[in-house]
C-alpha cells in the first residue's frame, strides 16, 4: 500500500489529523491497534477550549457538538468550605465547551467512515522504518497477514504507550517528566449534576472534582494514593468520600447513582523534545502528558494536529521544507504553556503526601491570593479557556 501520510493511532489526535488532512486533499491511512469499540470505551476528560471547537469545525465534525454540548462561563474553586467562581466570560471574554472526549472520538470516527478514508483497526505489530530517508514505511500485521505501507510522512498519534516515540533513537530525544505522588479515581454515573459548572475542591481529605458529560450524566473524581486499587472503592465508599470533599451544600443536594465506569488514572507531566525525527512527527499523548487538573490533554492533541496539518498542507502546496521544520518548535511553545498551567493547577489543589509544611502554607496562601485577586483569577481564566493558537 502507499499513501502520503501514515497516521499511527485512531484516538482523538490521529482521527482529527486524518479529517484535517482529508479536508486539505491529502491522503492518509490510519493504523489503529485496537477495535473501534475499545477506543470508544476509554473514558477521558470533557472540557474543550474554543480553539479546539474551532479546529473540530474546520475538520467538519462540529455539528453534534454544537447541538448537544454544554457551554460554561466559569468554574468554581473550593477550599476550606468556601468556593470562588472564576468567571471566564467576565474576566477574559471566553467560555469553555463541555463535551466528552468519547463523543469527539465518535464524531470523528463517523466522519471518517462517511468520507471513506481508510482506517485499519486491529493493526498489530506496527513498526516504523527508514524514518530519516525520503521514503519511510510502516510494517504491520492485519488479520494474520504482514502488510507494508509506504508513505511520505508518518504521524505518531499513538499515545504515551505507542510505538512512535519508542522508534526514535534515545540520543535524538530529550525527555522531561514529573510523576505526581497520587492518582485520580474517577466515576461516571447517570444522574443529573447538582452543580451548574465544574467544582475543583481542595479539602483536608484531598482533592475532588465535580464535572459532567451532560444534564443527565456526572463525572466525579477524588484524589487517591498511588497504591489504591479500583476494587478498594465500592460506589458507596466513593460517594461518601466525594461528598466529604466537595462541600457540604453540594453534598446535601446531590443525588448519587451506580457507577457505569470507575477507574484510577496516575498523574504525570511529560514532554519529549523535539516532536519530530526525520519524516516522523509526534502529536498528542505520544509527545506529552499533562495531569488532568487543567483539562488540557485533548486540547493539546487538537492544537498539535492543527499545527501538523498546516505544516503538511503547506509542504504539499509547494512551500519550502522549512514549513515542516517549524512544526516541533511551534507545537512545543504551546505544549509547555499548558504543561506549566496543568502543573500549577495540580500543585495548587492537591495536598502532597509528606508535604513540606512550608509548601503547605504557600499553597494555602496562593489559594487565598486567587480568591482575592482579579489579576490572579484572570491568569487562571486565560490559561483554562486556552491560550491563542
Ligand atoms: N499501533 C497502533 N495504534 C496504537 C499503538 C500501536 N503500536 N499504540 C497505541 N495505539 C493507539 C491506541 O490504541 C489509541 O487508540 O493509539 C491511540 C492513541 O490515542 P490516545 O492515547 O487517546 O492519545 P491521543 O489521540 O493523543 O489523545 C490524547 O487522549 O488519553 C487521552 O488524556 C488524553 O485527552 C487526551 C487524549
Ligand atoms: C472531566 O469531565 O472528566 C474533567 C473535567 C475537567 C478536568 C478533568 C476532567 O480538569
Amino acid at each position: 500500500m502507499r499513501t502520503q501520510v501514515a497516521i499511527i493511532g485512531a484516538g482523538p489526535a490521529g482521527l482529527l489529523l486524518g479529517q484535517l488532512l482529508y479536508e486539505a486533499g491529502i491522503e492518509a491511512v490510519i493504523l489503529e491497534r485496537r477495535t473501534p469499540d475499545h477506543v470508544l470505551g476509554r473514558i477521558r476528560a470533557g472540557v474543550l477550549e474554543q480553539g479546539t471547537v474551532d479546529i473540530l469545525d474546520l475538520a467538519g465534525v462540529g455539528e453534534r457538538l454544537h447541538s448537544e454540548a454544554l457551554i460554561h462561563g466559569g468554574v468554581e474553586i473550593g477550599t476550606g468550605g468556601r468556593r470562588h467562581r472564576i468567571a471566564f466570560k467576565d474576566l477574559v471574554g471566553k467560555v469553555v465547551t463541555v463535551y466528552g472526549q468519547t463523543e469527539v472520538t465518535r464524531d470523528l470516527m463517523d466522519a471518517r467512515a462517511a468520507c471513506g478514508a481508510p482506517s485499519i483497526y486491529e493493526a498489530e505489530s506496527v513498526e516504523l522504518h527508514d524514518l530519516t530517508s525520503a521514503r519511510p514505511w510502516v510494517r504491520f500485521v492485519h488479520q494474520g497477514i504482514e502488510q507494508r505501507l509506504d508513505c511520505d510522512f508518518i504521524a505518531g498519534c499513538d499515545g504515551y504507550h505507542g510505538v512512535s516515540r519508542r522508534s526514535i533513537p534515545a540520543e535524538a530525544l530529550s525527555a522531561f517528566e514529573r510523576v505526581y505522588p497520587f492518582g485520580w479515581l474517577g466515576v461516571l454515573a447517570d444522574v443529573p449534576p447538582a452543580w451548574d459548572e465544574l467544582i475543583y475542591a481542595d479539602s483536608e481529605r484531598g482533592f475532588a472534582l465535580a464535572s459532567m458529560r451532560s444534564e443527565k450524566r456526572i463525572r466525579c473524581y477524588v484524589q487517591c494514593s498511588l497504591d489504591d486499587k479500583v476494587e478498594h472503592w465500592s460506589d458507596a465508599r466513593f460517594w461518601e468520600e466525594f461528598k466529604r470533599r466537595v462541600g457540604e451544600d453540594v453534598a446535601a443536594r446531590m443525588t448519587v447513582g451506580p457507577s457505569i465506569e470507575k477507574s484510577i488514572a496516575p498523574l504525570r507531566s511529560f514532554v519529549v523534545e523535539p516532536m519530530r525525527y526525520g519524516q516522523l512527527f509526534l502529536a498528542g499523548d505520544a509527545a506529552h502528558i499533562v495531569p488532568p487538573t487543567g483539562a488540557k490533554g485533548l486540547n493539546l492533541a487538537a492544537s498539535d494536529v492543527f499545527y501538523l496539518h498546516e505544516a503538511l498542507a503547506g509542504y504539499y502546496r509547494g512551500k519550502p521544507r522549512e514549513v515542516l521544520d517549524q512544526y516541533s518548535g511551534r507545537a512545543l511553545r504551546r505544549v509547555w504553556q499548558a504543561v506549566r498551567f496543568s502543573w500549577w493547577m495540580t500543585s495548587l489543589l492537591h495536598r502532597f503526601p509528606g508535604e513540606d509544611p512550608f509548601f503547605g502554607r504557600i499553597r494555602g496562601s496562593e489559594l487565598q491570593y486567587l480568591f482575592q485577586s482579579e489579576s490572579s483569577q484572570k491568569a487562571l481564566a486565560e490559561n483554562y479557556v486556552g491560550l491563542p493558537l
